[in-house]
């Protein structure tokens, strides 16, 4: 009796078909707008042009340094490219949750730092190289060099930076040290890298979607589609968009499937009423949606008894990764959701509670496996190309158990008849992403000069 208390209280987290089409047709609409320049300025999802238009096609050459910042780890990153080849040395630093919050001076500061120790440490301080930077935020971009920060998203605030060019904050940080020399060619968002780092191999591949600690993806348009395009008209007529999806809803366009939960999530985060569809999806939020449908059906009585571990009614304790590791047992196991209880200090569980924890975390993955597909699906009728790779990156896809799956199914069930797709992991996308914009970038410039 229990178990169809809770089916009937987890209904609200599974969406029918109708419903994953409307958000298809909706996130249409506001990706129209953010392309058009008379509602571009009130649109939600802002489709920023990125200045990326020439695919890597293999022949790409050069050592390269490269920033990434805004996803699970800060990294700097050594690349050498050859023909169809590459080598990578990297090295994640740590950035203090003081930082991520502090003045961005402070920031840029630390990003500089660790770029001189790994320089030095790699012996590439002599001469100033090539570097990438790939940051994982929403900009507005006048050039390949050039991006504005639109807003912070995710976990950071840093004051001082919004509406700001990043790259010269980065460049100003390096000169106020004086003790390295770089050549900044092109500053990047981590779908780009991710979709650039898959093209490199796969022709096909024209989206690049990330599903970590964010949810975002870009795509390949033709120029004329690109209503704020300001830059030249000559081949190739397209240019990489960076949607900035994750703030889909932001206008209260997915209202009708938000829940209880969702508004929480939202209110007691950094930044209320901003990226309201990446607060149903990604790895930053999605342990934390689980933990409040756990919390409240614990309270109801409808589950440990009404009297779980005392952790699960603290914010923030309850990690995407354990959403990940409990559907990793068998059907009808249960040895990883008894560890995540352990962890959380509740070490007497019964078959029947592991059994609705397992259902109610489904539920929760289920819904953002199920909303992320409709996202793809609607960039797939979009571009109406025949076969569309797409490239994937993030810790939520890679770790979880059944994302890819479920989406696979979800978009196949969602695009329109004739289209085919394949989901593609991309490793290490915004590292050799980055190198390989930097790269495209030196070639051009070169040939320019
Ligand atoms: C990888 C990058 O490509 O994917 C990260 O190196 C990026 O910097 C990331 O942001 C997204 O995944 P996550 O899970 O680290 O946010
Ligand atoms: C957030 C950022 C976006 C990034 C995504 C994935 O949505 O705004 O720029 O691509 O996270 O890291």
């Amino acid at each position: 009796a229990k178990q169809r208390l809770i089916e009937e209280r987890c209904a609200e987290l599974i969406l029918s078909d109708e419903q994953l089409r409307e958000v298809c047709q909706r996130l249409l609409v506001e990706i129209n707008r953010g392309l058009n320049k008379d509602t571009n300025k009130e649109a939600t999802v802002k489709c920023f042009p990125t200045y990326v238009r020439e695919l890597p096609n293999g022949e790409e050459c050069g050592k390269f340094l490269a920033l990434d910042l805004g996803g699970t780890n800060f990294r700097v990153l050594l690349i050498d490219l050859g023909p169809h080849v590459f080598h990578m040395e990297s090295k994640i630093f740590a950035v203090p949750q003081s930082v991520m919050l502090g003045p961005g001076t402070g920031l840029f500061d630390h990003i500089a730092e660790c770029l001189a120790t790994f320089m030095h440490e790699n012996q590439v301080d002599v001469s100033p190289l090539p570097l990438g930077f790939t940051f994982s935020f929403p900009c507005s971009q006048e050039g390949l060099t050039k991006a504005r920060l639109a807003t912070w998203t995710k976990g950071f605030k840093c004051s001082g930076v919004e509406g700001e060019d990043v790259v010269k904050l980065l460049q100003e940080a390096i000169a106020r040290r004086g003790d390295i020399k770089i050549d900044v060619m092109a500053v990047l968002n981590d779908t780009t890298g991710t979709l650039m780092a898959c093209a490199w191999k796969n022709p096909a591949c024209r989206i690049g979607l990330i599903l970590g600690t964010g949810i975002n993806a870009c795509y390949v348009e033709r120029l004329e589609n690109v209503q704020l395009w300001d830059g030249d008209h000559d081949d190739p007529k397209q240019v990489v968009i960076n949607t900035e999806l994750g703030a889909f809803g932001d206008n209260g366009t997915l209202e009708f499937i938000r829940t209880e939960y969702d508004r929480t999530i939202d209110q007691h985060s950094l930044n209320p009423g901003r990226q309201l569809f990446e607060k149903m999806i990604s790895g930053m939020y999605m342990g934390e949606v689980t933990r409040l449908v756990l919390a409240q059906l614990t309270r109801e009585g409808l589950l440990f008894d009404g009297m779980g571990p005392e952790t699960l009614f603290e914010p923030g304790q309850f990690f995407t990764k354990y959403v990940s590791e409990i559907e990793s047992d068998k059907k009808g196991e249960y040895t990883c959701c008894r560890q995540v209880l352990e962890e959380l200090g509740y070490d007497d569980a019964s078959d029947e509670d592991c059994a609705n924890v397992r259902f109610i975390c489904e539920a929760v993955s289920r819904r953002a496996a199920h909303i992320a597909a409709a996202a793809v699906a609607c960039l797939l009728n979009k571009m109406g190309q025949k076969h569309v790779t797409v490239a994937v990156d993030g810790s939520l896809y890679r770790f979880h158990p059944h994302f890819h799956d479920l989406m696979v199914e979800k978009i196949r069930q969602l695009i329109n008849p004739g289209l085919t797709f394949d989901l593609m992991l991309s490793e290490d996308g915004s590292g050799r992403g980055a190198a390989l914009v930097a790269a495209v970038a030196v070639r051009i410039g070169g040939l320019a000069a």
